[in-house]
């Protein structure tokens, strides 16, 4: 059990959010950065020290069969539902320490601060901690999210890491419930959920732009990976002749640069080759195969879907050209998600001034959407970097992050009270 030395400031308010935002970066799977992929050992003592904040706030924790934590305040009415927060606790590598656990840290702080004011609210709070926005063990995006919002597609279980372990597998070992999963047993369908509200960092540069510490969300762009495998011919780099070699890396490189270009020609497309393979992986072996896994976004999907399309003719086109085989497989496809009208309104009103703005990164507000109404607020960070070490945002940006939240919750108590 890991015991972190968390600084315990009396109230949990904008410096205790970003003192627990990081201290809960030392929490990683490997040393001298914060990786924490789905279902790892480091996962576990992330939702372990994340745990112990939601009980100090008063709120019951547990880890749901897919492997979210779940902490809890009940309302006064049960007929009142559920008023859904958080984030996604799993990181990219290399990453930050407010990509995801921002949104959950600052609604435990919410929680805490109503615990502390003795204010009890018609509905209750439940914040999420999820467990896998970010795909990278998988290659997939928002398991955890997908089994709370019932849509979970059994055949992910099967769905292999680079050591081999399945969803499954993975999942079992980490003290979850596979079947359960597929049964439904995270699934949230059925109940009253008033929505969900995710509280993240911009990880862009608008806000600071705009000198605005927040901003209200309007929708969040679609987003399609795939890995693309070519297969040639592993040979001697020091005998097989130019013109008789079937080399996969020249292949991955014309295709890293056609994704760039077209990127580059069409209006608010982002097309992003994130992670190379070159095998057998020996200086001197020509590699026999290669693999470019692709991120493709844009605000809307039919130019998202026509630039995908151009990418997988173009990769068709580098393999015919070079007597490879190709294999083109789609690993995530996502369309553009908006943001509900009246819950983002209702939110809008609590942050008044915030300017809103559109979101190009994924969140698992996109899962959720097809359980339930989803806002999301933006905040503020250092330079609008994000998946990078360097993430950083503010004490008071924080504490205005609470402030609106303290007041969505609030007002919304008092309009159910005025409505009995
Ligand atoms: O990739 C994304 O947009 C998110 O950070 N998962
Ligand atoms: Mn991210
Ligand atoms: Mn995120």
């Amino acid at each position: 059990m890991v015991v972190l030395d968390v600084p315990r400031f009396l109230t949990v308010g904008g410096e205790e959010i970003v003192a627990r935002c990081r201290a809960l970066a030392g929490v990683s799977e490997e040393r001298g950065r914060l990786t924490r992929r789905y279902a790892t050992p480091a996962m576990t003592r992330a939702n372990a020290l994340v745990g112990s904040w939601m009980r100090e706030a008063g709120m019951t924790a547990r880890l749901d069969v897919a492997g979210n934590l779940v902490g809890r305040r009940p309302g006064t009415s049960v007929l009142a539902g559920t008023l859904l927060l958080g984030s996604h606790l799993d990181t990219v590598r290399d990453a930050g320490a407010f990509d995801g656990p921002l949104g959950v840290v600052v609604a435990i702080a919410l929680v805490d601060r109503l615990r502390q004011e003795g204010l009890a609210l018609p509905f209750a709070l439940d914040v999420l901690g999820f467990a896998d926005e970010e795909g990278l063990r998988f290659g997939t995006a928002y398991l955890g999210s997908r089994a709370v919002a019932g849509t979970f597609d059994p055949s992910l279980l099967e769905v292999v890491d680079d050591e081999g372990v399945s969803v499954r597998d993975a999942l079992r070992a980490f003290g979850g419930d596979p079947a359960g999963v597929v049964a439904g047993a995270a699934s949230r369908r059925g109940e009253r959920l008033l929505g969900y509200v995710e509280v993240h960092m911009e990880q862009g540069p608008v806000l600071e732009e705009r000198d605005a510490p927040l901003g209200v969300v309007s929708g969040i762009a679609g987003a399609t990976r795939a890995e693309v495998r070519f297969a040639g011919l592993a040979g001697h780099a020091g005998t097989v002749p130019m013109a008789m070699r079937r080399d996969c890396a020249p292949a991955v490189a014309e295709l890293v640069l056609a994704c760039e270009a077209l990127a580059r020609e069409t209006d608010g497309l982002l097309a992003t080759v994130g992670k190379l393979e070159v095998k057998p992986g020996a200086p001197n072996v020509v590699p026999g195969h290669a693999t470019a896994f692709l991120d493709v976004r844009h605000a809307d999907d039919a130019v998202r879907a026509a630039a995908v399309a151009t990418l997988h003719a173009r990769a068709m086109e580098i393999a015919a050209d070079r007597g490879l085989d190709v294999e083109w497989d789609v690993r995530l496809d996502n369309p553009a998600v908006a943001m509900d009208p009246e819950l983002t309104a209702r939110l809008a009103r609590a942050a008044p001034g915030a300017p809103s703005l559109a979101s190009g990164a994924g969140h698992d507000g996109v899962a959720i959407s097809a359980l339930c109404p989803i806002a999301m607020l933006f905040v503020r960070c250092r330079g609008g970097l994000s998946h990078h070490p360097g993430e950083s945002v503010t004490a008071e940006d924080a504490q205005e992050a609470l402030d609106v939240l303290h007041a969505l919750v609030t007002d919304w108590a008092a309009e159910m009270k005025r409505d009995v």
